[in-house]
């Protein structure tokens, strides 16, 4: 079985994972931790040096890269994996179940502001600037988020809630 997790910035794809392959006893890999190890290269030093379209070739590379070893795992993605190339029919045509972590414009938010400095995309906008970038970001990304197979809503829950859930779901 492989699980994918994908949703925005900050709905938790990766602390949900860990925790989900910690109860499944399935292995677990981070998207972003795998291109930093095999670049060698903070994300943050990625799209400064070498720019986001550099980042989203070799994003879609090492999912394919993945994808390809076809072994059980579960993949947590950046939050715009999804949103590029081809990626979402990549995961959906590979006997993978997608799962997407849904959180509200307000939840997002709050959480983001908490949670910029490492996010090459929002870490140099004001607090006051987040509402409304979130707003669009989420409104242009839903269209690919909502591909996934399965959606659970992460609103006013816990991380340990949601993976449970899901759990609960799959068992
Ligand atoms: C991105 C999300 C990040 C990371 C990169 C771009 C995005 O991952 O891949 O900064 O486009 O939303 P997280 O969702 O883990 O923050």
């Amino acid at each position: 079985m492989r699980l994918v997790l994908l949703g925005y910035m900050a709905s938790g794809k990766s602390s949900i994972g860990k925790k989900l392959s910690k109860t499944l006893n399935i292995s677990f890999i981070d998207l972003d931790d795998y291109i930093v190890d095999k670049e060698k290269m903070s994300i943050t030093t990625i799209f400064k040096e070498k720019g986001e379209i550099y980042f989203r070739n070799i994003e879609h590379r090492y999912l394919k890269e993945i994808l390809e070893k076809d072994e059980d795992c579960i993949l947590s993605l950046g939050g715009g994996t999804p949103c590029y190339a081809n990626n979402m029919e990549l995961i959906n045509n590979s006997d993978s179940i997608s799962i997407y972590l849904q959180g509200s414009v307000p939840t997002m938010v709050k959480r983001l502001i908490k949670k910029k400095a490492k996010r090459p995309l929002i870490a140099s906008l004001g607090d006051n600037k987040i509402p409304e970038f979130v707003a669009k970001h989420l409104f242009e990304r839903r269209f690919f988020y909502e591909q996934a197979k399965m959606t659970f809503k992460i609103d006013g829950k816990k991380k340990s809630e949601v993976a449970d859930e899901i759990y609960n779901i799959l068992n």
